[in-house]
C-alpha cells in the first residue's frame, strides 16, 4: 500500500479572449504541487501549505485542495485519514486558475493513493466543486485543462461536456502577471447578465473562428479572433495599463492578446519562442515604467497537464 502521492498540476488560460467560461488551456510551467499522505489521525488535515504568505485557510473544507479530497474520500466511501502538503507556486488571486491547480493536484494524487479507483471525468466534478466553494461558480475553464492539459472546449458544464482542441506546434503562450489582485467572483460580478445581440454575434463568431484556426493551424485566424467583445472591454477597467500592455504585445508580434481568466494576469500568443521573450519583456516594460511589479512566464501549450510526481511505499 503507498503511503502518499505527490502530484503537479500547473497554470491555466481561462476564456482565451472570446470564450468566457468555454475555453481554457494549460501551460508547462508554474503549476502547485501537493502530497497526500495516509495518516492516524481521522478526518482530512492540511499540515503544510507554503508559498501562499500565510494566506490560505488550513482548514481542509475551505481550501480547495482539502475540500477535494473530502469530497473523494466520500465518493469512493472511505473514512481513511488523510494529511494534506501545499505547495503554491501560482500566485493567488492572478487569473492563471492557482485555486484549480490546486484541487486538480490534490485529486490526481489521492486518486493514485487509491490505486485509482475515480475516473478523469469523476475528479473533473469534484475540481468542479471545488471552483465554486474558491469562486462562486463551477466553472471548468481552468479545472479541465489543468487535468486533461491541452486546450480545452467546455461545450457545457451540466453535465460536463468536455472536448479537447488540436494545437498549432509552434504556438507559445506569454503572460504576465502584474502584483494587484483581483478576485474571481468580484471580476463576475461587474459582468451584466444581458448582452447586446450584436455583440453576441460577434463573440460567436469568433469563438467559431478560433476552433477552426486551432483545427487548421491557421495562425492569423486564431489571432483575428481572439478578440473579446463582451467581457474584456468591462474587465479592463480593473487592470491599471491594459490597453497600454496588450498594444505593446501586439506591437511586439503578438497575434493576439487578452485577459487570462478573471485577471489581472494577461497573456498573448505568438508563433515562436523569440517572439514569446520579446513580447515579455515589452509588456514587463509597461508595468515596470508605472512601479507596479510583475513576473512573466513563456510556455507552449502543456498538453499533458496534472502528472505525478512521486509515489512512496
Ligand atoms: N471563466 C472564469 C472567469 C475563469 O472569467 O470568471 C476564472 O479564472
Amino acid at each position: 500500500m503507498k503511503q502518499s502521492v505527490t502530484a503537479f498540476a500547473p497554470a491555466t488560460v481561462a476564456n482565451v479572449g472570446c470564450g468566457y467560461d468555454i475555453f481554457g488551456f494549460a501551460i508547462e510551467e508554474p503549476g502547485d504541487i501537493v502530497s497526500i499522505s495516509l495518516s492516524t489521525t481521522a478526518g482530512v488535515t492540511i499540515s503544510e501549505i507554503t508559498g501562499d504568505n500565510g494566506r490560505l485557510p488550513k482548514q481542509a473544507k475551505q481550501n480547495t485542495a482539502g475540500f477535494a479530497v473530502i469530497r473523494f474520500l466520500e465518493k469512493i466511501r472511505s473514512d481513511q485519514g488523510i494529511d494534506i502538503r501545499l505547495t503554491k507556486h501560482l500566485p493567488l488571486g492572478s487569473g492563471m486558475g492557482s485555486s484549480a491547480a490546486s484541487s486538480v493536484a490534490a485529486l490526481i494524487a489521492i486518486n493514485r493513493l487509491f490505486e485509482d479507483p475515480l475516473t478523469k471525468a469523476d475528479l473533473l466534478t469534484i475540481a468542479m466543486e471545488a471552483e465554486k466553494l474558491a469562486c462562486g461558480t463551477a466553472h471548468a475553464d481552468n479545472v479541465a485543462p489543468a487535468l486533461f492539459g491541452g486546450f480545452i472546449l467546455i461545450r457545457e458544464n451540466d453535465p460536463p461536456d468536455i472536448v479537447e482542441l488540436p494545437v498549432p506546434e509552434n504556438l507559445h503562450c506569454t503572460i504576465i502577471h502584474p502584483e494587484i489582485e483581483i478576485k474571481t467572483l468580484d471580476a463576475r460580478k461587474i459582468i451584466e447578465p444581458f448582452i447586446p445581440l450584436p455583440d453576441a454575434v460577434k463573440q460567436w463568431a469568433n469563438t467559431a473562428g478560433l476552433v477552426a484556426g486551432l483545427y487548421k493551424n491557421d495562425l492569423d485566424l486564431i489571432g483575428r479572433s481572439l478578440t473579446d467583445h463582451i467581457i474584456e472591454p468591462r474587465r479592463a477597467n480593473l487592470i491599471p495599463h491594459f490597453d497600454e500592455a496588450k498594444q505593446s504585445a501586439i506591437d511586439n508580434g503578438a497575434i493576439g492578446c487578452s485577459i487570462s481568466g478573471s485577471g489581472p494576469s494577461i497573456f498573448a500568443l505568438s508563433s515562436s519562442l523569440i517572439k514569446a521573450q520579446t513580447i515579455a519583456v515589452s509588456m514587463s516594460n509597461v508595468f515596470s515604467r508605472y512601479s507596479i511589479e510583475n513576473q512573466t512566464y513563456i510556455s507552449k501549450i502543456n498538453r499533458t497537464g496534472a502528472r505525478i510526481l512521486d509515489e512512496k511505499y
